[in-house]
């Protein structure tokens, strides 16, 4: 296991009706002119808007709106909410939303600390050490947004995709009430489903030896998808599995199952040029890509392949053919991100072979650039990997 630090100080509020108490706790953490900052439209026909606003009211608290954000979230409103910011004096950003209106909260809030354009954070990976604190009230348990360090903003210009992170974005803290997940239409749910299970691939994949706790950590999260998923695509409202699922986004991406390992990631960077071309969902484009990257690199190492058959798929190993137990696993990784609805090739994504040499430029590694850990992946790898989802 390698050396790490571990600090993820988000304070969670869990379970119903917790997004009552929004304002109290925005200002235990110090809040008092907030910016309310929201997506196209979900969380003003449920009604939670309007419940966060009366929680605000409640405690005494001020706060502007700025709603808008469209999943993958662009720059433009990003750079207007930071003016707002700062011509209104805001000292607290409180997302209501998914993802996405949790990344451009992070953006804005970082942007308003700094003097020069918030794009440097994304495009120069410079880390952020300065952001007005950030709360949220999640409604799609998906990206885990809601306790990392990251955003991930696509740029108008270019339509460049592209994260950034820092410790200072971490929400101060997050609610989590399951109910709000209810009302999300069917392929939302299910490309929540496709990002949860891909953080944990993302960390599973691993050359790093001894890392028993946290294999078992993923593991157990995948578990769970895999027995919670079915249930909330037949029952919208079972609170229960909704519950479940929630949490297991929360814990596969603050990093709690990832700590002390490398981490591979090269699947989530061939995704984002997906969704940044033709603004699919982020989940759905990780259905198509994972598992052509799965069957790319799995002679790398066949026994780490055939151990997630065996332990999470329920593959029976084959000792005298472990890469049929490993392929077997990925067939029923597909099979069951099939069963759920979604996509898994090019076709049923709406994406074009002939954009594959244009994705690949658009990475832009130099020629002896690569990206990920668990196979380096130089630009005809991710070439291979695109035609492999085809
Ligand atoms: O905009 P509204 O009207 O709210 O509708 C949204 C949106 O259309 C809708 N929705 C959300 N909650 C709902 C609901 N509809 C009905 N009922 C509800 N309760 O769902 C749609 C998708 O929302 P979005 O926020 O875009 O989805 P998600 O949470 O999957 O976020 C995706 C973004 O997160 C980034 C992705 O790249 C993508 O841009 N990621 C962020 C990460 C991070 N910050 O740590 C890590 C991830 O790997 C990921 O890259
Ligand atoms: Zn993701």
């Amino acid at each position: 296991m390698n050396n790490f630090t571990f600090f993820s100080p988000t304070y969670f509020v869990f379970g119903k009706n917790t997004e009552n108490e929004v304002g109290h706790y925005v200002s235990r953490f110090g809040g008092t002119k907030v910016l309310i900052h929201y997506g196209g439209g979900s969380v003003k026909r449920s009604g939670l808007l309007d419940r966060v606003i009366k929680s605000l009211d409640e405690s005494g608290l001020s706060y502007v709106e700025l709603g808008g954000v469209v999943p993958n979230p662009r720059s433009g409103l990003v750079y207007e909410g930071i003016e707002l910011c700062k011509r209104e004096g805001i000292d607290f950003v409180l997302a209501v939303g998914g993802g996405s209106a949790i990344d451009s909260a992070k953006a804005i809030a970082a942007g308003s600390k700094y003097d020069g354009d918030f794009w440097d954070f994304h495009s120069k990976k410079i880390p952020i050490t300065e952001a007005l604190p950030i709360g949220t009230v999640l409604t799609l348990a998906a990206a885990g947004s809601e306790g990392s360090p990251n955003t991930v903003i696509t740029h108008e210009d270019g339509m460049l995709k592209r994260g950034a992170a820092g410790e200072a974005i971490r929400p101060v803290f997050s609610i989590l009430n399951p109910e709000l997940t209810y009302t999300l239409p069917p392929e939302q749910t299910a490309n929540g489903i496709a990002d949860i299970m891909a953080h944990v691939f993302e960390r599973y994949f691993t050359n790093t030896k001894d890392v028993e706790v946290t294999d078992r950590l993923c593991e157990a999260i995948l578990l769970t998808m895999i027995k919670e998923s079915p249930k909330v695509l037949n029952n919208p409202e079972d609170y229960g599995a909704r519950a479940n699922i929630m949490w297991a986004g929360m814990v596969a991406h603050n990093n709690l199952c990832g700590v002390g390992r490398d981490q591979d990631w090269s699947s989530h960077a061939i995704e984002h040029e997906l969704s940044a071309l033709y603004d699919v969902a982020h989940g759905a484009g990780l259905a198509v890509i994972f598992p052509a990257w799965m069957k790319y690199v799995l002679d790398h190492d066949v026994n780490r392949f055939a151990q997630i058959a065996t332990r999470v798929w329920g593959c029976h190993m084959d000792f005298d053919n472990p890469k049929a137990t490993a392929l077997e696993g990925i067939e029923r990784l597909k099979a069951f991100w099939g069963s759920l609805g979604l996509p898994l090739n090019f076709d049923e994504l709406g994406a074009n072979e002939k954009d594959i040499p244009y994705m690949v430029k658009t990475i832009g590694l130099k020629e002896d650039e690569s990206i990920g850990n668990f196979v380096p992946l130089y630009n005809d790898d991710i070439e291979k990997i695109y035609k492999l989802a085809l």
